[in-house]
């Protein structure tokens, strides 16, 4: 049978991504019956001039979860029985002459709709996805001891905060604590608290960007930031990094000037790389000539294994042009989902007003918590004790890939956050590699995401989730997947 399917190659979603979706909603929408045969894998594959290794990854995730069946001799059906789950959402295939309801999306609506959705990363036996501080282990008996006595010391929590910016004493301490670990100068006025890294983009990104204005992010760079930058219509000009970061040089030569430029300086998002100390000092000069403002996201300069903590860039001059981003979600726990925001100080009042409008304010609950966590030592306890266990993880990792890749594996980036990039140099696509560790058990994700341009052999791979011992199987089944030995 034929079927008539569309895959766009120059998105970002990956091409069985779109297939799985693709296929997904026939079935849901009734355009594939139950029990109705599908293409076999080479044929599709060669009708849509993609990998086969593409077909059998959507073919493989729709039968895992019970959309699709196979039968051996006879090929992949569409399952006789569908999910329950989905049986209950089934919705009725389109009419011709189903009225469409009258929705009139805004130009911010339509990019939204347009956008893929957010693809989470699958569990695994083996997972090195990247992130994810290990949460088994977070200390959290005693964070439930302080949720509970800050619960029964009053009710103030229960109540509208009076503080969009957020809690008083838990800015005091975060102030405290960025002085003394980041080097960043501030007071506790300047700080604003957001939910995440994500919240103080979007409020950054409101605040600074109409359509068309440009932003110079760093190329491979989050694409967390990206979205949301696209999101405003922003013109995006991407900046190639290399082993020192950013290339500075490459900013200077951009028309028109970019408005912002995101940076991830103290350990680049994805490669690894530090920011020099030269290459700080000649973005804030850059800036400061050319009246741009620098995004200084900070979500995991805590953890260097190598050396001390490297100084913000913020800290480095007085009223350097930069607002500064810093995350609980790797030092603690991203369900937390606590965030700041270190603003120039004349710019409070506006960040604050932007945070009121857009959800008023953090859990009273959880700053409060957080404050006493912070204060009372137990932040810098569990760091020091994190940063020792993910170090030995990291070696770990390095040590399995040289054993098990040799010359053909290189390891990019410092010796510092939460993953690193190994760039792989085989004679495979990107999806391929994926599909064959899925099949043992190994959860990989390659770098492709993170691109503005097309590239392949480039895989992140977190280690916090995974002992010693279950890096050391799980890059071995990988390696043996891919026929390394
Ligand atoms: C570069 C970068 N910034 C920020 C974040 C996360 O921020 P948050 O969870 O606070 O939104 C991530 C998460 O992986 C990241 O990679």
């Amino acid at each position: 049978m034929e079927l008539a399917l569309n895959l766009d190659s120059t998105i970002a979603t990956p091409l069985h991504r779109q297939l799985y979706e693709q296929i997904h909603s026939r079935i849901l929408s009734g355009q594939l019956s139950r029990g109705q045969r599908l293409p076999a894998s080479r044929t599709l594959a060669h009708s849509l001039q993609v990998s086969r290794a593409t077909v059998t990854l959507s073919y493989d995730q729709l039968i895992s979860e019970g959309y699709l069946e196979t039968r051996p001799g006879a090929g992949t059906f569409v399952a006789a029985q569908l999910p329950e789950t989905l049986l209950q959402v089934v919705a009725p295939a389109p009419q011709e002459n189903t009225p469409h309801l009258p929705i009139n999306l805004s130009y911010y609506g339509q990019r939204i709709a347009q956008a893929s959705p957010w693809e989470n990363q699958p569990a695994a036996q083996y997972s090195f996805r990247y992130g994810h501080p290990s949460l088994a282990l977070f200390p959290l008996h005693l964070w439930k001891k302080l949720v509970n006595q800050e619960m029964t010391a009053n009710s103030h929590w229960m109540d509208y905060s009076t503080d969009p910016q957020g809690y008083g004493p838990l800015r005091d301490a975060i102030a405290q604590y960025l002085t003394r670990s980041r080097a960043v100068n501030c007071q506790p006025e300047q700080i604003v608290m957001t939910h995440g890294t994500q919240q103080a983009l979007q409020l950054v990104t409101q605040l600074f960007i109409n359509p068309e204005e440009a932003i110079a992010l760093e190329n491979p760079g989050y694409l967390g930031a990206q979205r949301i930058f696209r999101s405003h219509a922003a013109q995006l000009q991407p900046v190639p990094v290399d082993d020192d970061g950013i290339i500075v040089e490459a900013l200077t030569n951009l028309s028109p000037i970019p408005k912002l430029v995101y940076v991830t300086p103290s350990h680049q998002f994805p490669t690894g790389a530090l920011l020099s100390l030269a290459r700080r000092l000649q973005l804030l000069d850059w800036a400061q000539r050319s009246g741009s403002l620098i995004i200084e996201d900070d979500y995991d300069g805590e953890y260097r294994y190598s050396s001390r903590p490297i100084p913000a860039l913020q800290g480095l001059r007085r009223n350097a042009p930069v607002i500064y981003l810093g995350t609980f979600a790797k030092v603690m726990f991203p369900g937390l989902h606590l965030g700041y925001v270190v603003v120039p100080q004349n710019l409070v009042q506006t960040f604050a007003q932007a945070r009121w409008l857009s959800d008023r304010h953090c859990s009273l609950l959880d700053q409060a918590v957080l404050t006493r966590f912070i204060t009372e030592g137990h932040l810098e306890r569990h760091l020091r004790r994190m940063r020792i266990c993910y170090d030995r993880r990291r070696q770990a990792l390095v040590n399995a890939l040289q054993a098990n890749f040799g010359e053909a594996v290189d390891i990019l980036g410092d010796s510092a956050g939460l993953h690193l990039v190994a760039r792989l140099n085989l004679r495979l696509f990107d999806e391929d590699i994926i599909h064959r560790a899925a099949q043992v058990g190994v959860y990989v994700s390659s770098l492709q995401v993170h691109n503005l341009q097309p590239c392949q052999g480039d895989f992140i791979l977190g280690y916090t989730e995974v002992n010693e011992t279950q890096i050391a199987t799980g890059i071995q089944r990988w390696a043996t997947a891919l026929q390394m030995q």
